[in-house]
């Protein structure tokens, strides 16, 4: 059951935009976030939750889609995300980044394909914009951004290639192929 949860766990990036998402399940996938381990137990991380149309449709002007499709722009307007999730880190508490953003990161994405979501984690995105636009104190950093909504997409694994390809691609079903590393490729050693 875990497995398929972590296999379910995948990026997407095409949703049902008629199909909102509440503040409580961004205030509950927050909380895993919360709960999850800290360095130190510091918990420098701190999330803005947006699930209104005017803020998402400005956070999606500052974020970057799949840059592995050169011909893809991003999400047509019905299929953009119905909220994000945006991890700040607390200067005042860390100034470093450390191992807590990806952490929190997965459990929230766990949790969300168990609520039956799916996102994106995106990194690319414009730091100064998105400050200013989400009026984010001088204290905090943008680390990341959660994008969320029910997939309208198949996002399938592929062993990856001889070759050894990373870039993800589209068929022309408009299926997301993404190919992984298989497990002996991945385990270096067995003592
Ligand atoms: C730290 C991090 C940053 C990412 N940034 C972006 C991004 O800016 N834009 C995007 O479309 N996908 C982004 N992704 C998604 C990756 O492209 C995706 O995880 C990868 O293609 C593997 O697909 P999978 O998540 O389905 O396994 C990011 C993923 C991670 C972990």
């Amino acid at each position: 059951m875990f497995k398929d949860l972590v296999k379910q766990a995948r990026s997407y990036r095409r949703f049902y935009g008629d199909k909102e998402i509440t503040m409580e399940q961004l205030r509950e996938l927050a909380d895993y976030g919360r709960l999850s381990p800290s360095g130190a137990n510091r918990q420098p991380l701190k999330y803005i939750l947006v699930n209104s149309r005017e803020k998402n449709d400005k956070v999606f002007e500052n974020v970057a889609w799949a840059g592995y499709l050169k011909d893809w722009e991003g999400p047509i307007p019905s299929e953009r995300p119905a909220g994000y999730i945006i991890m700040l880190r607390d200067n005042s508490i860390n100034k470093v980044t450390t191992m807590d953003e990806g952490i929190a990161a997965q459990s929230i994405f766990l949790g969300a394909a168990e609520m039956g979501l799916g996102g994106c984690f995106i990194g690319s995105f414009k730091k100064e914009q998105l400050k200013n636009l989400l009026e984010v104190d001088e204290e905090y950093d943008i680390t990341l951004v959660i994008a969320l909504g029910y997939p309208k997409e198949e996002v399938v694994l592929e062993d990856i290639t001889a070759e050894g390809d990373v870039k993800y691609w589209r068929d022309e079903s408009q299926v997301h192929h993404v190919p992984k590393r298989r497990l002996d490729q991945v385990i270096v050693k067995e003592l």
